[in-house]
């Protein structure tokens, strides 16, 4: 499943290639190539998983799958309904709903004791400003359907915290959701983030990588920018933090494929912020090689395929990815010092992902970063620099 907004199509098309594996795209619209490739794409209702379940049965009918792999969140619930029809590896639709949906994965958390920030509910009409001031300090408020941190907003007091639901429900009206659907207002969770990539495998999860996030992320919008693995936290807290992330994937019930977690960490403290049934975003997973240089989207599809996993460890030397985010909104007229910025030594890869030309629109209401960089060095820490001085040496242009 490759929703048309996924920056993955290539990668995951690749990897299929390398296994010789013939792959069938779905997604929810035509493509260019539609007419030509035949049963090799479908157009699918990725929103009405049991609709596209429909659709993906009567092709198999004509062309046999082996297995259906969502990228990104847009066709997990797809992917997951059309794997139990026609019983391949999979997860359960609930389990990948619940892990969908914000406000259903915090009560599955709550009910299993996952630790997670305090939390409510809100609906169109409850008064946001008493209900942030009964969690009491600064909040986040948040759609319960979006990612990539759109439409995430800190509030510091009652009032800012249902300004900020107004504008939570403008976010999710231009992104083709529903604005009085249910919000999340939770108690912001101070401390370090960290991401954590991990397989499932029959229930188990395989922790593949724990990325750093050492940008502070507090707000008043979540700008992801840099992941850095391996992480430099203590030992103890990184077995924590594998062991509250595989607690979080089985309230959720989910036991095959990718996950995605995101955790902080503050003292002895430790709070799931979320977990997705999918890998990381954008191009991130250009960052991570395991084995002898199999990619994250090859380890995904073997996963899927039921072929041979081993050597599923990250390579040894220390990687990162910088999320080059959007400064302010206008019309990309031209991003500077590319190849400045890839003459830093460690950098691997600058990828521009705007056009020039292209609108652009910083968070919390945008939905796209304006690119990415990859390094690798010896430390965790040459990494974070590496990325740094090449970030300075870029200019954008914004009109
Ligand atoms: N309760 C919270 N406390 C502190 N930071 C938060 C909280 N909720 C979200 N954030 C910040 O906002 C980011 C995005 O929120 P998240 O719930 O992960 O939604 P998304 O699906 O958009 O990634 C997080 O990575 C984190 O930095
Ligand atoms: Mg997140």
């Amino acid at each position: 499943m490759l929703p048309s907004a996924t920056y993955r199509a290539t990668d995951f098309v690749d990897a299929a290639a390398k296994l010789g594996a013939d792959v069938v795209v779905g997604s929810e619209h035509r493509q260019a190539l539609s007419d030509s490739m035949g049963d090799r794409t479908l157009v699918l209702t990725l929103r009405q998983p049991l609709r596209a379940a429909d659709q993906i049965q009567r092709l198999a009918e004509r062309t046999p799958l082996d297995a259906i792999v969502a990228v990104d969140d847009g066709g997990t619930r797809a992917a997951a309904a059309a794997s139990e029809r026609l019983g391949l590896r999979g997860n359960a639709l609930e389990a990948v709903e619940r892990a969908r949906n914000k406000a259903s994965m915090r009560a599955a958390f709550a009910d299993a004791g996952v630790p997670q920030p305090e939390y409510r509910v809100v609906r169109p009409g409850d008064d946001e400003a008493a209900i942030a001031a009964e969690l009491g300090g600064p909040v986040v408020v948040k759609p319960v359907t979006l990612s990539m941190s759109r439409g995430v907003i800190r509030a510091d007091d009652p009032d800012a915290a249902a300004a900020a639901a107004v504008r939570v429900r403008a976010i999710l009206g231009e992104a083709g959701e529903d604005p009085a659907s249910r919000l999340l207002i939770e108690r912001f969770a101070p401390g370090e983030e960290v991401a954590v990539e991990g397989l499932l495998r029959a229930g188990e999860l395989e922790v593949l990588a724990i990325f750093d996030k050492p940008d502070p992320l507090d707000g008043p919008y979540f700008e992801e920018t840099l992941y850095v693995t391996p992480s430099r936290l203590p030992r103890a807290t990184q077995e924590a933090i594998a062991r509250e992330s595989a607690r979080a994937a089985a309230a959720l019930g989910l036991r095959e494929g990718p996950v995605h977690a995101e955790l902080r960490v503050n003292g002895d403290d430790l709070v799931v912020l979320e977990l997705a049934a999918r890998s990381i975003g954008g191009l991130c997973s250009r960052s991570l090689r395991f084995g002898l240089g199999m990619s994250l989207e090859e380890l995904i599809l073997r996963h899927a395929l039921g072929l041979p996993l081993d050597g599923m460890k990250r390579e040894e030397r220390a990687a990162g990815v910088m999320m080059l985010p959007i400064p302010r909104a206008g019309t990309l007229r031209e991003v500077r010092g590319i190849d400045e910025a890839r003459a830093v030594p460690g950098i691997g890869g600058v990828e521009i992902t705007v056009a020039t030309g292209k609108p652009v629109v910083p968070l919390p209401e945008g939905d796209r970063y304006l690119g990415f960089m990859f390094a690798k060095a010896d430390t965790p820490d040459r990494v974070e620099a590496a990325l740094r001085e090449a970030h300075a040496k870029l200019e954008v242009d914004i009109a």
